[in-house]
C-alpha cells in the first residue's frame, strides 16, 4: 500500500536495512524524499542507490554532538523537511543480573538518549517551519518489561520512547509538531536473524498471530503516522505486534 508523500522530504535514522529501509522505500514509492541516516554508512549508500529519490549520510545516533553536526548539515541542504522518522536502535539481551553498567549506559544511549537528540534537533526548525510530523520507533518490551527478545536495558529504554513521544506530542501540538511511536513484536530482520529456531518457535507462541511480521508490516504504520493521512494523529502509540499487548 502506498501512502502519498508527493513533494515531501523525510529523515529516518537506521534506514540502511530492516525496518528503516522499509520506511525509506515507502516514502520513495509515495513520491517522495528519503534522507537516510545510518552508523553503516556503506549499506545506507547501497540503500539510497537502490531507491532513487533518497541520499544516504553517516550518523551515530549513540553520539549526540554528532547527530546535531549531521542534522544542522541535513536541515540546511534541503529546501524543506517534513517528516522525521526515528527507527535506528539495538538489541540487548542479558539476564538482569549480567546487565553491566556499560551495556545500560549504551543501550539508554542509543535507544533513548539517541531519539530524544534526533526530536530536539529537528524540533526548532519544525517550530519555525508551521511544523511537521515525527515517528519514533519503540517496542513492544517498552510495554510488558521486555520479555520477547529484549531484556531490562532494552525493555526500559523502548519506555522511554514511549514517554519522549507522549511529551513532545504535548509540548509540539501547538506548533503542528505531531509525535506518534510505533511497537513492533517480532520482525524479521537481521536485528533477529541470530535467534535460534527455539527461541524463533517460542516467541511465536505468544503471539496471537502465530507469526512473525515482515518488516513492511511495522513499516506500513509508521508511514501512516508520517503521512497527512494521520493529520489528527498526535501522542498515538501504535503496536504493530500480531496481538500480544491488547491495550
Ligand atoms: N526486529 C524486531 O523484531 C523489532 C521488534 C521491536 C522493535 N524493533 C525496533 O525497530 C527498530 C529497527 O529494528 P530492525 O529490526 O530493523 O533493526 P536492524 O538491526 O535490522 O536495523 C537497525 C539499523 O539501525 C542502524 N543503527 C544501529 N545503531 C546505530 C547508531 N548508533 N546510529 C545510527 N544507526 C544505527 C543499523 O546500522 C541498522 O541499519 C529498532 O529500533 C528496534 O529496536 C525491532
Amino acid at each position: 500500500m502506498k501512502w502519498d508523500f508527493a513533494g515531501k522530504t523525510a529523515v529516518i535514522t537506521g534506514a540502511a536495512q530492516g525496518i528503516g529501509y522499509e520506511v525509506a522505500k515507502g516514502i520513495v514509492e509515495g513520491g517522495g524524499h528519503a534522507i537516510i541516516l545510518d552508523l553503516n554508512e556503506e549499506k545506507a549508500k547501497q540503500a539510497a542507490a537502490q531507491l532513487g529519490h533518497a541520499e544516504a549520510y553517516k550518523i551515530d545516533c549513540g553520539d549526540p554532538k554528532n547527530i546535531r553536526e549531521v542534522m544542522a548539515k541535513v536541515l540546511s541542504s534541503y529546501p524543506k523537511v517534513d517528516v522525521e522518522i526515528n527507527v535506528a536502535g539495538i538489541i540487548s539481551r542479558p539476564a538482569f543480573q549480567d546487565v553491566t553498567d556499560e551495556e545500560w549506559e549504551k543501550v539508554i544511549r542509543i535507544n533513548l538518549t539517541g531519539v530524544f537528540t534526533m526530536c530536539s534537533a529537528i524540533y526548532p526548525y519544525f517550530m519555525q517551519h508551521g511544523g511537521g510530523r515525527i515517528v519514533n520507533v519503540s517496542s513492544v518490551a517498552g510495554k510488558i518489561g521486555g520479555g520477547l527478545m529484549g531484556t531490562s536495558a532494552y525493555a526500559s529504554s523502548k519506555a522511554g520512547v514511549i514517554g519522549l513521544t507522549k511529551a513532545i506530542a504535548k509540548e509540539g501540538g501547538k506548533y503542528g509538531i505531531s509525535c506518534n511511536a510505533v511497537c513492533p513484536s517480532l520482525t524479521r530482520t537481521p536485528m533477529t536473524s541470530a535467534l535460534t529456531e527455539e527461541m524463533n518457535k517460542h516467541i511465536i507462541s505468544m503471539i496471537p498471530l502465530g507469526r512473525a511480521a515482515e518488516p513492511s508490516e511495522p513499516a506500513q504504520m509508521i508511514l501512516f503516522f508520517a503521512s497527512d493521512a494521520a493529520s489528527f494523529v498526535n501522542g498515538e502509540i501504535g503496536d504493530c505486534d500480531g496481538g500480544i499487548v491488547l491495550d
